[in-house]
Order: structure tokens, then C-alpha cells, then sequence
């Protein structure tokens, strides 16, 4: 078993043994999800912070039911109301948080490196749930383990990821593991919302979905990221979804046996037709959701295991 990281800041440090020890523990953690008694004892005595500056449903419920049945005292903080909005910066809300004693703090922000730079004030572990447009590590292994249960294998796979990889998080993480992991990576949208330098990052680029998707295993649709757009990169979504919406028609184009994926929240109509997200032969959509909560299991485990291992008053 191989797992040595303090946090979780992104894929980028994992080496692929870490990214199957996650996943290796994650497959065990969906077992006890599935029992009818899902709770273990391994946090227990342990505090979980959540603090969220930017909205979500899925990651914030999946972090807090991850704590929760693993045993830990899980708290939310309410970002909205808290004394960010009086002034106070980050760091100062970290290091205020940081007194109180919890051992993991799992953060999502809005700014790009912020997660990074509040690992570097405190002595807990920290789990970055999403900063900008940087990285989001456990989507991304909740994505591989996805893909692994459902292919048997995550690795020598064709995986098209379409839409808006320029303001995806999402997007970036993924490429990062399923490159890690030897996988043929291709990226397909508009030239406007493909990030400079992409094809350093060893994908395939494409801006035509027909394209694309040829014969390929796995199809990962992304939301456009409007939050972070500051002007007009697409002509109008009614143009976007007619050239990039995943319909049947395209999807024809990847294998018969091809997935679909989406890490939600799915906008139908913009970037996939709703009777494709529904398609239960085709959309791991909902097995997403549930991989959410055990990959979240399993790294919180991970990073709680290296704490205890860290001698009391030490910092590393
Ligand atoms: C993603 C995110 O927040 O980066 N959602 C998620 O975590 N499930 C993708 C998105 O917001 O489009």
C-alpha cells in the first residue's frame, strides 16, 4: 500500500501506485456503502472541516457524508456568513480554524493556487475540493474509478473530453490522471475554450465532435464554466449544442460500448441531450455520484492513516 502525501492538492504529485492505492481502498469503501450498516470507526476522534467559498451540491455532500460515516466531527462552515465577507482574509480564516485543532480541511475557492497556499499555513491535512480552474483530485478519481469498474481496466483506453476545457478544473485533473495512468487523452471543443499550451499536456486536439469521439471507450461532457468567462466565447449555447451537444447522433461516432460521463451540475439542452444522461446503457452519470462518496472515503482515510503516523507537535 502505497500512499505518502501530508494533502491532497491535486493529481499532479500522485505517482500512479498512490492513484490505485486510492482506488484500490475506494472499491472497498463502495462494498461498505452499499451494506446496510455503512458506518466504520477509522476518524473517529478526528474533525473534519468543510469550507466552501464557491457553491456546490455533489462535492460538499459527498465530503460530508464521507466524514460522517467514517466516524469523524464533521463541520461546515457557512462561507457566506462567515468573516470573509467582513474583511478578513484567507489565510487569516485558515490560521483562525487552524487553533481549533481539525485534522482535515477540505476547501474549495474560487482563485487558483488559494488551496495551495492555505496548505502551506496549516498543520491539519488538507483536501482541495476544486481551486479555479487549477485542479479538482477527487473528481478525477472518482471519474477513474468510475471508468475502471465499468472497463474493467484505466488503462490503453480512448477517453474524448468535449467542451470547455479552458475554465474546467475538471477537465485539467482528469488529463493529468488519465495520463498518468497511459491512457490516450483527447480534448474536443471550440478553439475559444481550449487553453493555451494544451497540447504540451499530451492530448490530441480536436474541434469536431464527429472527430473526435471516433471509436472512442469513454465520453466525458463538461458544463460551460460561465462563472469564469469574461466575455463572449461561445455564438449562443442553441449554436453551441448544435455543433457540441452530445446527442445520439454524435455519440454514434465513439464505440458501441462507449460511456458517458458528466461530473454535474449537467445544464441539458447546452452541452447533452437529456435522453442521454438518462440512458441508463450509456450514462455512468449517477455511478459518478455514488463513486463520489466512497473515493472521498478512501482518501480522507489515506490522509488520516499519514497524520497518525506523524509524531504529536511535529510539523511536516
Ligand atoms: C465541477 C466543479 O465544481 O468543478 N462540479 C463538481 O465538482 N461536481 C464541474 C462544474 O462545476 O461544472
Amino acid at each position: 500500500m502505497t500512499f505518502r502525501q501530508k494533502n491532497l492538492l491535486g493529481i499532479e504529485p500522485l505517482h500512479p501506485e498512490e492513484i490505485r492505492t486510492i482506488l484500490d481502498l475506494s472499491d472497498r469503501y463502495v462494498d461498505l456503502n452499499r451494506g446496510a450498516s455503512k458506518h466504520s470507526d477509522v476518524l473517529s476522534g478526528l474533525t473534519q472541516i468543510n469550507m466552501f467559498f464557491e457553491n456546490s451540491t455533489r462535492t460538499q455532500a459527498s465530503f460530508e457524508l464521507a466524514g460522517k460515516r467514517l466516524g469523524a466531527d464533521v463541520m461546515n462552515m457557512a462561507m457566506q456568513a462567515s468573516s470573509i465577507k467582513k474583511g478578513e482574509t484567507l489565510i487569516d480564516t485558515a490560521l483562525t480554524l487552524n487553533a481549533m485543532h481539525p485534522d482535515l480541511l477540505v476547501v474549495r475557492h474560487p482563485q487558483s493556487g488559494a488551496v495551495n497556499l492555505l496548505a502551506e499555513k496549516v498543520n491539519c491535512a488538507v483536501l482541495n475540493a476544486g481551486d479555479g480552474r487549477h485542479e479538482h483530485p477527487t473528481q478525477a478519481l472518482l471519474d477513474a474509478l468510475t471508468i475502471r469498474r465499468t472497463k474493467g481496466r484505466l488503462h490503453r483506453l480512448t477517453v474524448a473530453i468535449c467542451g470547455d476545457i479552458a475554465h474546467s478544473r475538471v477537465a485539467r485533473s482528469n488529463i493529468l490522471l488519465l495520463g498518468k495512468m497511459e491512457n490516450r487523452v483527447r480534448v474536443i471543443g471550440p478553439p475559444t475554450l481550449m487553453p493555451a499550451g494544451i497540447a504540451d499536456f499530451g492530448v490530441e486536439v480536436f474541434d469536431d465532435m464527429a472527430e473526435g469521439l471516433r471509436e472512442a471507450d469513454v465520453v466525458m461532457m463538461l458544463r460551460l464554466q460561465r462563472e469564469r468567462m469574461d466575455g463572449g466565447f461561445i455564438p449562443s449555447p442553441r449554436e453551441y449544442y448544435h455543433r457540441f451537444g452530445l446527442d445520439a447522433q454524435k455519440l454514434a461516432h465513439a464505440r458501441d460500448d462507449a460511456i458517458v460521463m458528466h461530473p454535474g451540475p449537467m445544464n441539458r439542452g447546452v452541452e447533452i441531450d437529456g435522453t442521454i444522461a438518462d440512458d441508463i446503457n450509456r450514462s455512468v452519470i449517477q455511478e459518478q455520484v455514488e463513486m463520489g462518496v466512497a473515493v472521498r472515503m478512501a482518501a480522507m482515510d489515506l490522509l488520516a492513516r499519514n497524520l497518525r503516523a506523524v509524531p504529536e507537535g511535529v510539523m511536516v
